[in-house]
């Protein structure tokens, strides 16, 4: 049976555990210029509708060092975009590639494409979840603070796509998860109430606060991610008056814990959501976070298509 990784929780949590060690193994080969062959013989596209450039290099130059063959494929280059159905373009796909990674603007479609698909489909973000960039993100955590369990990670901004992936494999691996965001935009209901099912089975907290300085109190982790998402810029000006007081500076992140470290997916819209002097300051783990993405996904690629 093909397995994808659509939403975070399609993993298990002791295959994130493995995903993140193996992660490890890839990342200290890379730094020794060794290089796997995992993939080698494999063919594997990327279907993107929306722009990228650290999910679409990382998986492609990963790819390639694992001995595969990346095809790129934009939407709008397909017969998609005429109006071929994804139920048909995932059957046709299938049969050529041993995998499909898919950034979406629909997460039904993607749901479609991987029903469709025989072969591996791996969610490269779609406005619902963003799993890639979760388990990057759990490996830069765990590099940096030795260890998951028990952690504070507080999220600051929008419940987004990267805001539920992140907050559903808290839940689920030990880890609380505060959220500070303005009233109306916390996570989607039912992802809300996925990550609380799962946080009580597993004794991890889970907060949601609209005061920013009361959320990142004791926290080890300060999150935040752009106020306006890919696909919501019609919302723009709402947003950004709504997001008034929801801004990572100095002087909240003074208020976490003295080692706390500062995460963001990127791209950052610098002086909107996070201050220049946040960003490029001692706090700031973005790039080791940007890094991370090429080791975990290759722990993906060969976890599904081992
Ligand atoms: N974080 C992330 O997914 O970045 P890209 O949009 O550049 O791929
Ligand atoms: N929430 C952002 C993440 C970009 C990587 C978006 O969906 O645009």
């Amino acid at each position: 049976m093909k397995r994808d990784l659509i939403g975070i929780e399609d993993l298990r949590e002791e295959e994130i555990r493995a995903i993140l060690e193996r992660a490890m193994v890839y990342k200290r080969m890379r730094n020794e210029n060794r290089m796997s062959s995992e993939l080698r013989g494999k063919t594997v596209a990327l279907v993107f509708e929306k722009p990228s450039t650290r999910t679409r290099v990382s998986f492609e130059a990963g790819i390639h060092e694992m001995g595969g063959r990346p095809i790129f494929l934009s939407s709008q280059e397909l017969q998609l975009s005429r109006g071929e159905t994804i139920a048909d373009t995932a059957r046709t796909l299938s049969r050529y590639v041993h995998c499909i990674i898919a950034r979406v603007s629909s997460h039904p479609n993607l749901v479609e494409l991987a029903k469709y698909s025989s072969v591996p489909v791996i969610n490269a973000l779609s406005p619902l979840q963003h799993p890639c960039q979760t388990l990057a993100d759990l490996l830069t955590i765990q590099e940096y603070k030795r260890k998951l369990e028990g952690l504070k990670i507080c999220w600051v901004g929008d419940g987004n796509n990267v805001c539920n992936s992140l907050m559903l494999a808290c839940a689920m691996l030990g880890i609380h998860f505060s959220l500070a965001c303005p009233k109306g935009y916390e996570p989607r209901e039912e992802i809300l109430g996925e990550a609380k099912t799962k946080a009580e089975a597993k004794g991890s907290g889970l907060e949601i606060h609209h005061d920013p300085r009361l959320a990142v109190e004791g926290a080890d982790v300060v999150y935040t991610d752009v106020f306006v998402s890919m696909g919501m810029e019609g919302e723009r000006e709402r947003r950004l008056l709504d997001f008034k007081g929801f801004q990572v500076n100095s002087e909240l992140l003074s208020h976490a814990k003295g080692d706390v470290i500062f995460m963001h997916c990127l791209p950052a819209h610098r002086g909107e959501e996070v201050t220049d002097e946040v960003m490029d300051g001692p706090r700031s783990v973005v790039f080791d976070q940007a890094e991370n993405r090429l080791h975990a996904q290759k722990a993906v690629l060969a976890m599904l298509l081992g």
